[in-house]
């Protein structure tokens, strides 16, 4: 055999150490290893000892960089500007390291950088060593076009007429807009990082958008306009889509530990009878919110599996662990694609993180969106007006979503007049992630022709 045959692709991914980035870029790893490509993945120190990396997968290696931060709450505390500046100088030095480290080891040598938007100093890593550099989007095609259309100056912030009318996009009232375009007050430095995500991009070799081409056809058609965007979603674990490939049944890289009792938990629930109930890694509500909600759970008379982080506990309700034992089960992290795929789960209150969004659709489960900020609002916005899988539970005019309106969403995506239907359109939408990701769909294509011209070069 030719010698040079003997060396595989080898992609470098750099993903934003966060839960909702690292999961969908572990999974799309996985997707190229399973074409043929060699990966390494590179976190920070902190990601690799406050997970289990031995979960990750056989087939992607892990090595550190450092992004000047050494812990999770460290990084969570620091001002999003200086983090980021800091993060740039750091990451810039420690992956340049690593690629000259991985140069050094035989058949190793990196051919490409895949480097999450967040991040967009990675192309300038993968320039400077004669690299292909791919940006990688982790949030809907649909709220790329909000922010590139901020970023072109074409849409100005912060927004304040009514209606928001972009290419591509519904009608957008304010409250359907990602919260930072509205607001960007109280989180300062945020919207200059989610804007920041178009800095170079048109120099970028490839551009992935982890969504589903059909799924937000006219975005996707309107980005393709500017950049060569190429969805390649649902990045979630292949078991649940693709039965080609059996491995693995989470993504790997947890940060938070999942309770086993979970599933045991739901075994016991008939179908379709359990509300699950998560608001992702990094959402904290107010105690009054956890109170509303919690209300809410034990006014619907159902049984309900809560994920409430254990940063979060002490702002339940004194004694409510013990009241809503027996129709509520109350943990601080589960294997939500396990739980989400259950037969005994009805309805998913989800503050619909783009993960969580992808996930429930490509699980089949409706949803209740009760989005906290970012872009959760605007796909809160296409789950119900657009895709038709769920609703929105909406704040009363104080700016709190009360129990009566979360009640009334839970009934009505369980057991009301559009439940049935909001179910069939689940089922298809699942459907279509699965026809994505098999052989021959959307975006497996894209997928494997990133590898086919990573092949063409190495080959
Ligand atoms: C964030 C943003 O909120 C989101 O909108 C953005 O697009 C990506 O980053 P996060 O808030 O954590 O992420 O939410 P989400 O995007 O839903 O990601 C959470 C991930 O954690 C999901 O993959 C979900 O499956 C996983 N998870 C959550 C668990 O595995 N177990 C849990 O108990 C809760």
């Amino acid at each position: 055999m030719d010698q040079k045959r003997e060396h595989k692709p080898h992609c470098l991914i750099l993903p934003y150490p966060s839960q909702g980035h690292i999961n969908p870029l572990i999974q799309f790893s996985k997707r190229l290893a399973h074409k043929g490509i060699t990966i390494t993945f590179a976190v920070p120190q902190d990601v690799l000892t406050s997970s289990s990396a031995a979960d990750i997968s056989a087939s992607i290696a892990v090595e550190t960089i450092s992004d000047g931060y050494n812990s999770a709450a460290a990084r969570a505390d620091a001002d999003p500007r200086e983090y980021l500046v800091t993060f740039k100088k750091e990451g810039t030095e420690s992956t340049s390291r690593l690629i000259e480290k991985l140069r050094e080891g035989r058949g190793r040598a990196v051919d490409c950088v895949v480097y999450d938007a967040f991040l967009p100093w990675g192309l300038a890593v993968a320039k400077s060593k004669g690299l292909f550099g791919a940006a990688f989007f982790t949030q809907a095609s649909s709220v790329n076009v909000v922010y590139y259309n901020v970023f072109k100056g074409l849409l100005k912030v912060p927004v304040t007429e009514r209606e928001t009318v972009l290419p591509g996009l519904p009608s957008l009232a304010v409250s359907d807009l990602p919260s930072f375009v509205v607001d960007q007050e109280k989180y300062p430095g945020v919207l200059e990082l989610l804007v920041g995500q178009f800095d170079g991009v048109e120099d970028s070799d490839f551009v992935f958008v982890n969504s589903v081409y059909e799924l937000e056809e006219k975005a996707n058609e309107w980005m393709k306009k500017s950049m060569s965007i190429q969805t390649i979603g649902p990045a979630i674990p292949s078991i649940y889509l693709d039965k080609r490939i059996q491995h693995d049944k989470n993504y790997g890289l947890s940060l938070f530990k999942p309770d086993d009792i979970c599933m045991r938990w739901l075994q016991q629930r008939s179908p379709k009878s359990v509300i699950y109930v998560s608001f992702g890694s990094i959402a904290k509500l107010e105690k009054h919110e956890m109170e509303e909600l919690a209300t809410a759970l034990k006014l619907t008379g159902k049984h309900f599996l809560w994920v409430v982080r254990s940063s979060e506990v002490s702002k339940l309700p004194e004694n409510f662990t013990d009241e809503a034992s027996g129709k509520g089960l109350i943990v601080s992290w589960c294997s939500q694609l396990e739980v989400l795929a259950h037969d005994a789960i009805g309805c998913f209150v989800t503050h619909c993180g783009w993960n969580s969004t992808l996930e429930a659709l490509s699980l089949g489960v409706p949803m209740v969106g009760v989005p906290w900020w970012s872009d959760q609002a605007t796909n809160a916005k296409f789950v119900m007006d657009v895709w038709k899988m769920g609703v929105r539970a909406y704040p009363d005019d104080g700016g709190v979503v009360g129990h009566e309106e979360l009640v009334r969403c839970v009934n009505c995506v369980m057991e009301g007049e559009r439940a049935e239907e909001m179910r069939e359109n689940a089922r298809k939408w699942k459907e279509l992630a699965k026809g994505a990701v098999n052989e021959g769909g959307s975006s497996d294509r894209n997928i494997q022709q990133f590898v086919s011209t990573l092949m063409g070069v190495t080959l």
